[in-house]
């Protein structure tokens, strides 16, 4: 795993069962992988079936190959993964909600979340829920994701190790908090698509100072990661981009580009390393705790922006989800 700080390889019981946003590629796709080849149940939370489909069998490959070679110690023993598909599409709070149901009634436990899947658009788009596209698929619809799986996890969590962790990005520092302007109406052309994407990720970490404050007396470690600068598609959008190609191959040069395993060590040791049970820190990076921005940690500002967020999502809370995220034990 080259000199890089890296995650444990750990024995993962197969009854321990991680949620994994956006797992069919990139970073998630890797962290899926390595939780599962560790002998973990992943659940791969995706919008695409056939993505999906498709990732399960390419995982299940690259895992037989590794296995065969023998040069990788504490890869479970197993024919195959143990690995599920159920559909979560994060631009819509009625398929997130539909989500939460479908786990709900699968019986299954859940021990960690990931929040990883994410978007970086170059126009201002708007949602069917009417919300920026950016705010709702990177921030709001996990953050009720989180509200209505909450419960699952507090009954869990007295007697186990149950995290969340939120793959958030340094972009935050790029940006300054601002609720008046949370979601863009502004003129198509005037989108500051980086600035967007940065708050976004910005409200990540302020979500997860906000229930690390509330969960304290849990069992449930909440965390959020940048895993660096990360060759995937993310910015697809942006391939004729000249700044972007510019950024690309610069940064590409300089030898700050990982690949998506790379990206993926620091998230998957939060979701695995014994010793991070209880993590100290909110934020990490390169395995390590990585020191978020000011504006991250301005604890007025997280909480008005918890306020927002409750109050815009009151209406896909019950009564006792929302006593569950202030941080009284679930009725
Ligand atoms: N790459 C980097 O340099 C970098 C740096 C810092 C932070 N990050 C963060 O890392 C996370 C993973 O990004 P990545 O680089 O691995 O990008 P990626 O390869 O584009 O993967 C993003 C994942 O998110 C999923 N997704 C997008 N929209 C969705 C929606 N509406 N509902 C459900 N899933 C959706 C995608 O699913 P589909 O396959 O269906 O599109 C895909 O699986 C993101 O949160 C990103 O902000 C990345």
């Amino acid at each position: 795993m080259g000199g890089k700080q890296s995650f444990p390889m750990v024995q993962i019981p197969k009854g321990r069962t991680f949620v994994v946003t956006g797992a069919s590629r990139g970073i998630g796709y890797e962290t899926t992988k390595w939780i599962a080849m560790m002998g973990g149940t992943v659940v791969m939370a995706c919008r695409s079936q056939d993505a999906a489909v498709q990732a399960m069998r390419r995982m299940n490959k690259e895992y037989k190959e590794l296995k065969s070679r023998g040069e990788t110690p504490g890869l479970v023993d197993v024919e195959e993964l143990s690995l599920y598909f159920m559909p979560l599409d994060l631009s819509s709070l009625q398929s997130t909600k539909e989500f939460v149901h479908t786990y709900r009634e699968s019986g299954r436990p859940l021990h960690v979340l990931v929040c990883n899947a994410g978007v970086v658009k170059a126009i201002p788009e708007k949602t069917d829920d009417g919300f920026e596209s950016m705010l709702q698929v990177n921030y709001l619809s996990h953050f009720l994701l989180v509200g209505l799986l909450l419960p699952m996890m507090k009954n869990a969590a007295a007697d186990d190790d149950i995290r969340v962790v939120m793959v958030s990005s340094d972009a935050h520092r790029m940006c300054k908090f601002d609720l008046e302007t949370i979601d863009y109406s502004g003129e198509p052309e005037k989108f500051g698509y980086f600035d967007y994407y940065g708050r976004s990720k910005l409200y990540q970490i302020m979500q997860a100072h906000c229930l690390r404050r509330r969960l304290r007396n849990t069992g449930i470690t909440v965390s959020a990661v940048h895993p660096g600068m990360v060759e995937t598609d993310i910015g697809r959008e942006f391939l004729d981009n000249k700044m972007w190609q510019l950024f690309v191959s610069f940064n590409r040069l300089i030898g700050m580009l990982q690949c998506p395993y790379d990206g993926a060590r620091t998230v998957i040791d939060l979701a695995v390393n014994p010793a991070l049970q209880g993590a100290p820190a909110v934020y990490y990076k390169n395995c390590s705790p990585g020191g978020s921005s000011a504006a991250a940690r301005n604890e007025v500002h997280q909480e008005a922006l918890w306020t927002w967020t409750m109050e815009t999502l009151k209406d896909h809370f019950k009564e006792d989800e929302v006593y569950c995220l202030e941080g009284a034990d679930p009725v």
